[in-house]
């Protein structure tokens, strides 16, 4: 972790008590995705990189950011800065920009889209960051907001994976439930992914875990950031990088115990189990743990 203390030595002299305080967290997380990386043997695949496979990392060639996005943790909003920044637009209200365009494949420039060198100059060079989310609390936000919901935006999901999974997973489920694909319970959720799997090539990006998406262990990531520090964090990233001032958004949904207990009360220990274990490195590489949904801790 040589690039961090670099750059930490630069921010501790430089800077204010609270954002020592910042800094003192993110030695933390870099700690505890070093041991997980470690424990989890990542160190000798290090030579296996595939930049093709990277596309969910973007570049910011002018501020030297790369930014690697992972749905349901307000990524649509830093890809509207990234659109701002990369001057693909001026606008001067984040909101301005229509989601479906900060989406668009052409709005933003990923790793994956380069040749291996210039993408491994950027990878070692740039700074990089990702922000990352109690994986349940992640997972839940995806199925109520894919799945569960009525809106219109859900339609897409609920015609292609809910009718699928109602009618595999749903045992009595009427021809009118599998042709609607709604009304999905967060058990037959779960079930499907115990049984299908999480990263496989048809496995959604919406629940695949970061790991996954992000590469964590092969690539330094000189900043992760965290939906619980969404605000603080992504200023000392704008900040870290020069960017001019960028108002942004933040909706944080209210993800109570109380809620994600309602949901993880659907389902058996065991069921738990299988799902913690899908999602095993992203708990343990970025410090999370059960006790949120459980009251205490397994694995
Ligand atoms: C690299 O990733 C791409 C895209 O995911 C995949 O098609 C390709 O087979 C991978 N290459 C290797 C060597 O694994
Ligand atoms: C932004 O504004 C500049 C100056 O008015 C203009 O040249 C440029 O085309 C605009 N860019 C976009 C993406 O609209
Ligand atoms: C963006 O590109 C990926 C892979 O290159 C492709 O699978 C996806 O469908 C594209 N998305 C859009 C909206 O064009
Ligand atoms: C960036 O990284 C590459 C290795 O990929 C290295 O050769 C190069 O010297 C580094 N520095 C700059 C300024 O490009
Ligand atoms: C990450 O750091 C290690 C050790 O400094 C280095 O060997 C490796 O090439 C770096 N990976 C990337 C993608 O820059
Ligand atoms: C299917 O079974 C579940 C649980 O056993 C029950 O709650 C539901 O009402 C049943 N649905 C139909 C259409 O019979
Ligand atoms: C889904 O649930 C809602 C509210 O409980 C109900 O009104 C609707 O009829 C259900 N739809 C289907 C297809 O089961
Ligand atoms: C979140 O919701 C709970 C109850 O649903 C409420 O007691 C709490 O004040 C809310 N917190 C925030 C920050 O809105």
């Amino acid at each position: 972790m040589f690039v961090l203390k670099v750059i930490l030595g630069h921010f501790v002299v430089s800077l204010s008590f609270g954002v020592k305080i910042a800094w003192l967290e993110q030695i933390a997380r870099q700690e505890v995705l070093l041991k997980g990386c470690t424990a989890n043997f990542y160190e000798k695949n290090k030579q296996n990189l595939n930049i093709t496979s990277l596309d969910h990392i973007l570049v910011d060639k002018k501020h030297k950011l790369i930014y690697c996005y992972v749905p349901k943790v307000g990524c649509t909003n830093w890809k509207r800065v990234f659109m701002v920044l990369t001057d693909k637009s001026n606008a001067t209200n984040l909101w301005d920009i229509p989601a479906n365009i900060a989406h668009a494949n052409s709005s933003t420039l990923k790793i994956s889209n380069l040749p291996k060198l210039e993408a491994l100059s950027y990878l070692n060079n740039f700074t990089s960051f990702l922000m990352v989310r109690h994986p349940f609390e992640r997972l839940l936000s995806a199925f109520r907001n894919k799945l569960e919901d009525q809106s219109e935006s859900a339609k897409y999901f609920q015609t292609r994976i809910g009718r699928y999974i109602v009618k595999k997973y749903r045992p009595n489920a009427t021809s009118d439930e599998i042709k609607s694909g709604k009304n999905i319970t967060f058990r037959e959720f779960a079930q499907y992914l115990i049984r299908e799997g999480v990263t496989n090539e048809l496995a959604n990006e919406h629940w695949m875990p970061v790991n996954d998406l992000c590469q964590p262990c092969l690539i330094n990531y000189t900043f992760i950031g965290k939906y619980e520090w969404f605000e603080e964090d992504t200023r000392t990233v704008l900040d870290m990088v020069g960017a001019p001032y960028i108002d942004f958004p933040v909706s944080k949904p209210n993800y109570t115990r109380d809620k994600l207990r309602f949901y993880f009360q659907q389902l058996s220990l065991s069921e738990i189990e299988d799902l913690y274990n899908l999602y095993k490195l992203d708990f343990k590489l970025f410090g999370y743990d059960l006790n949120p949904i459980l009251g205490f801790e397994i694995g």
